[in-house]
């Protein structure tokens, strides 16, 4: 399967397009006429975040217009404008025209996936399928399949090739997703309404502390636009009609629920519709006290739970699928059915009939257990639980883990996700475990969470040392780090590096130092250091010479990255900017991540792994490389691109990568460049202007152009 045809190139058939270009599709996007399609495709270049992993994909993408012959595909997508006689139309075409064999589905969101296949041949509707994505469609994982004919081909390519997630719903208003996220922004407006809570306050509940996505409701809708909220909420509140008519429609008209003026973020009273500078709130993280305890959580929560409830059979067939769809499709961390376990199942059903009757029959049957219970889920065995494997060591900033079949993982988890002296130990001491016993047979290193492998070293400790001036104690810090990273490159065992979210300077560099990196697509890696006004010195230079191997390119492009604290926007950014090698792999659903990079580590170790030798030499550029970097740097200075600063930064940058200076064909071992990186952050580091640039990153978390 090879070949797509996507109608509709606006908001979504566009992106979709993208996510087909990057899985290896040929994609036509056609629309009415073929300037909307070009049009379509062009917006990608402009989105942000990007639809793209990878510019190269809109080479994939065919633009076109629908007057024309159909174009032959293996799956014809529909994402055309929302008007049922609309689409009825374009598939009586695509059953007289397309190819006889292809899958045909539609992105509706609110209209039935039967009555669009209507009218249309048996054979037709056995290879009809609502694929329903969810906007922005590279970063929302949740494709709802809704099932007309046999689904299971397009669920295989959602899932193996798009990397998607799949939820399988019943054809029913609003599938699942749409309709608990529709009931829940009920719930909150009637709360809002009945408690007279302010919308800063509404959104500090109904956000991360309630289990929902972190920009809570009134701003999500603020992106999302009130006016296309209208559309699936017709009878909203008369404040937001009154804004609507006013065009005050969210973040695309500059203002909304929010708006920001003179730096300052305001937020509308409904009463008044004028807007007030926005509080900061603060909210309990402790769930069940938040929902008992205060009137508007439960107001927001208790519709939501009991219709979550009520939506079984009708448009789910399992709690697990509703909880899914919402973790997936709405970025919520815990699921109705999920909430309502956590909060004490008896105690939030006592109360929900105390004060509105009985509860839907699902609950009912839950009975003294709870839904986890009586709903037993399906875990996808791809993606492993890195908690729920046996700890065989564990410290304040990483443990090391046992995931069976003789590989162990390190589970790297410090303080804010940076990399301090507790965590350099658990890194030399994970290496000496797994290297000095038969019982293992690799290593896995696996970041903080799925949003940070880690977000660099610890800037805090070295500002110390260097506002002490105490040198030795920096250096024996960096020195460490370096040790640490060199003796996991060392080990004898295959080590590989499960890499989701950020992995910044030192993050960036441990992963350089794995045997093989197993990236999720969603992943963002740089060498950030000279935003601290630093040089990277955890080897991480090292690296890029030592794979550069003299190749005068690699190092220019090296220089550029590093030099610009370069970060990728995806697994495949990376690899066009060299932190990736070719031998690394991506695991474009970033949970399987642990998975794939556990199943790497047992094949490199049954090929007979030997670990690279320590007096290993590599080719370095030399002093005539060097003098041709070191002209680059100043051309960027004459030019007022950079300032006096950033070229103190690239011209110690330069001179690292280069080697230093060594006749041209020089081959060096690789402490020769951790020397020349230690001594070069040795330096910078008793500078006022770096020590300034670290103050300002640390307290402001920007970095400092000074
Ligand atoms: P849109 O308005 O951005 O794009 C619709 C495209 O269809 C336009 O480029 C338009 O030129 C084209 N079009 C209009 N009439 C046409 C016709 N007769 N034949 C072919 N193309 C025609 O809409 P959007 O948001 O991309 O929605 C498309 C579909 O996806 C709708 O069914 C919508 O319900 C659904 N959807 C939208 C989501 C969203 O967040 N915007 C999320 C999930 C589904």
């Amino acid at each position: 399967m090879n070949r797509i045809a996507i109608f509709g190139a606006g908001v979504m058939g566009a992106q979709i397009a993208a996510l087909f270009a990057a899985a290896g599709f040929d994609v036509d996007l056609l629309d009415v006429n073929e300037a909307a399609a070009t049009a379509g495709k062009d917006r990608l270049r402009k989105l942000r975040p990007s639809p793209l992993y990878a510019a190269a994909d809109l080479d994939a993408i065919r633009p076109g217009a629908l007057a024309g012959p159909l174009p032959k595909a293996d799956w014809y997508l529909e994402a055309i404008v929302e008007d049922l006689a609309v689409k009825k139309q374009l598939m009586a075409r695509i059953e007289a025209e397309g190819d006889p064999n292809a899958i045909v589905s539609t992105n509706t969101s609110s209209l039935s996936v039967r009555a669009i296949a209507e009218g249309r041949s048996a054979g037709f509707q056995s290879r009809f399928v609502g694929t329903h994505f969810f906007n922005p469609p590279r970063y929302l994982p949740l494709v709802e399949v809704i099932p007309l004919g046999d689904a299971t081909a397009a669920e295989r390519v959602l899932t193996h090739r798009l990397g998607k997630r799949a939820v399988l719903a019943k054809d029913s208003p609003g599938f699942i997703a749409n309709r608990i996220g529709g009931a829940a922004i009920a719930a909150v407006l009637a709360a809002v309404e009945a408690t007279g809570t302010d919308l800063d306050e509404a959104d500090a509940i109904t956000g991360t502390p309630l289990g929902r996505s972190r920009s809570g409701t009134f701003r999500t809708l603020d992106l999302v636009g009130l006016d296309t909220m209208q559309r699936i909420h017709p009878d909203l509140p008369p404040w937001i009609a009154e804004m609507i008519r006013r065009g005050w429609v969210g973040e695309k008209a500059g203002q909304g629920f929010y708006k920001r003026q003179d730096g300052e973020i305001l937020v509308i009273d409904p009463k008044t519709l004028e807007y007030r500078p926005r509080r900061r709130v603060r909210i309990t993280r402790d769930l069940t006290q938040l929902a008992y305890d205060n009137a508007f959580a439960w107001a927001c929560l208790a519709p939501v739970l009991r219709f979550a409830a009520a939506s079984i059979p009708e448009a789910a067939d399992t709690p697990q699928q509703v909880d899914d769809a919402m973790r997936w499709g709405y970025g919520w961390s815990l699921g109705p059915f999920e909430v309502w376990d956590r909060i004490g199942f008896k105690r939030a059903a006592e109360r929900m009939r105390a004060e509105g009757g009985s509860l839907p029959p699902l609950a009912e049957s839950v009975g003294g257990r709870t839904f986890a219970e009586v709903f037993p889920r399906k875990r996808d065995p791809r993606e492993l639980d890195i908690a729920a494997a046996p700890a065989v060591w564990e410290t304040s900033d990483a443990d090391l883990r046992d995931l069976g079949d003789g590989v162990a993982c390190l589970h790297l988890h410090p303080d804010h996700d940076a990399i301090g002296p507790a965590t350099i130990a658990a890194m030399r001491r994970a290496a000496a475990d797994v290297g000095g016993s038969p019982r293992w047979q690799a290593l896995v290193l696996l970041g903080a969470s799925a949003e940070r492998f880690s977000v660099g070293a610890n800037l805090q400790l070295m500002l110390l040392a260097a506002e002490e001036e105490d040198w030795k104690e920096a250096e024996r810090h960096i020195a460490a780090f370096q040790d640490a990273n060199m003796g996991l490159r060392h080990l004898d065992r295959p080590v590989v590096a499960a890499l989701a979210g950020m992995a910044l300077g030192g993050g960036c560099e441990i992963c350089l130092h794995a045997d093989r990196i197993q990236a999720a697509a969603e992943s963002y890696i740089g060498l950030v250091e000279l935003g601290a006004g630093l040089i990277p010195a955890g080897g991480g230079l090292k690296e890029l010479v030592r794979r550069a191997n003299g190749n005068p390119r690699r190092i220019a492009l090296a220089l550029e990255t590093a030099g610009q604290a370069k970060v990728s926007e995806s697994a495949r950014g990376a690899r066009e900017i060299g932190y990736l090698s070719p031998a690394d792999a991506i695991s474009l659903d970033g949970g399987h991540r642990l998975a794939d990079a556990k199943d790497t580590a047992l094949l490199l170790a049954e090929a007979g792994y030997a670990p690279p030798r320590v007096d290993e030499t590599f080719a370095v550029l030399g002093r005539d490389g060097r003098a041709a970097l070191l002209l680059a740097v100043q051309e960027m200075r004459w030019a007022g691109r950079i300032s006096e600063h950033d070229a103190t930064l690239g011209t110690a940058l330069a001179n690292v990568l280069a080697g230093g200076d060594l006749p041209p064909g020089s081959r060096v071992r690789a402490q020769h460049v951790l020397d020349l990186e230690r001594e070069a952050f040795l330096r910078l580091l008793g500078t006022p202007l770096t020590q300034a640039r670290m103050k300002h990153l640390l307290s402001t978390g920007r970095p400092l152009r000074n």
